[in-house]
């Protein structure tokens, strides 16, 4: 028998092209509307998990960046994602009797994000994915990711996309106990690996009204919210997937564009209103457009979370034609690692 075990594990954040906005039942994170994302892989923003249990451990600990995150045993959330995988071992355990009793001992978890926590950069996505997977590993479960994308969603909805790379749908379901709410992979990022993402920073200061809350303000106020869910996004929805499966990257751009400004349009028709963009961010979707209609095709379009900062998507063949503009106008911050020198752009 071992006195201890331990994983670590790596996931990246993804980011949504068709938001989920809208819970349907807040305790089990069912979600109005089912959504799309890419995840980042080559944007480099990730989560890194890792966890040890023992014998020896005498409560579940957790410490973010860096500092014990004291509330585990009240994070709801945090103690249901944990209950479920201990379950899953348990029930392992059950079978087969040479394993060691692991599921009742305790489990410290250390997480570290490499970029702006809690700033509309789906950190909590990235977070509950790496920590899922993480004690999936630990446990030595043997749930696929679709199964294991269930438990992640209860952490964090969005979360439950970032188990795979690529391009991922979360299918909202219809049954009231969540077993067919889970992500599914559209396409692995080799079908399209043209994609490409950046993040402009336009504040990092952690959002002041969180996706839950925000969530459940629109679902109660907004007058566009429903015809979102009933009509906009189920048609997206399918229209996102095939632009994706076609590569068809001006119908790709303008899908996503049009969905964050319908998403940020019900926040802003929530009462009172919820502003999750500022000035920046407004500067910078008049760029885009202005970008696209500079070269009279569209090569770039922009997502924004519940946050200020925008995601740009491009395929890589127009990365010097996009950079070329954002270098312009944003050379004196920082964050640059071009890899051109200032003479390509
Ligand atoms: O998963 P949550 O509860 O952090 O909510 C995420 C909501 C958005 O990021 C705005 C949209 C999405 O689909 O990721």
């Amino acid at each position: 028998m071992s006195n201890s075990y331990v994983a670590s594990i790596t996931a990246p954040v993804n980011i949504a092209t068709l938001k989920y906005w809208g819970k349907r039942d807040t305790n089990l994170n069912l979600p109005t509307n089912s959504s799309i994302s890419v995840t980042l892989d080559q944007a480099d923003l990730k989560t890194t998990t890792s966890a040890m249990t023992s014998a020896e451990f005498k409560q579940d600990r957790l410490w973010l960046n860096g500092e014990e995150d004291l509330k585990l045993s009240q994070s709801k959330r945090l103690t249901q994602v944990l209950a479920s995988l201990k379950e899953k071992r348990r029930l392992k355990e059950e079978k087969d009797s040479s394993l060691d009793k692991i599921s009742t001992w305790f489990v410290h978890i250390v997480s570290v994000n490499n970029f702006p926590t809690a700033a509309g950069l789906a950190s909590s996505a990235a977070g509950f994915a790496a920590l899922v997977v993480c004690i999936a590993k630990l446990f030595q479960l043997d749930d696929d990711m679709t199964e294991l994308s269930k438990i992640a969603r209860q952490g964090s909805g969005s979360a439950c996309r970032s188990l795979f790379g690529g391009f991922v749908a979360w299918e909202m379901g219809v049954s009231e106990d969540g077993s067919d709410s889970k992500a599914v992979e559209v396409a692995p990022l080799s079908h399209w690996p043209e994609m490409k993402a950046c993040v402009l920073v336009a504040c990092a200061d952690k959002k002041d009204v969180s996706s839950t809350s925000g969530m459940q303000l629109t679902v109660k106020t907004s007058d566009l919210f429903q015809k979102r869910v009933d009509e906009v996004v189920p048609q997206r929805f399918n229209e996102m997937k095939k632009a994706i499966n076609d590569k068809d990257f001006a119908l790709f751009a303008e899908l996503t564009m049009r969905d964050s400004n319908s998403f940020h349009a019900t926040c802003l028709d929530s009462y009172p209103p919820i502003f999750y963009m500022n000035d920046t961010s407004k500067k910078i979707i008049k760029l885009v457009h202005l970008i696209n209609a500079f070269y009279n095709e569209t090569i770039v379009a922009y997502t924004y979370d519940a946050g200020p900062n925008a995601v740009l998507y491009y395929l890589e063949e127009n990365e010097l034609k996009l950079m070329s503009f954002i270098y312009t106008l944003f050379k004196d911050l920082s964050g640059w690692e071009t890899k051109y020198s200032v003479e390509d752009l």
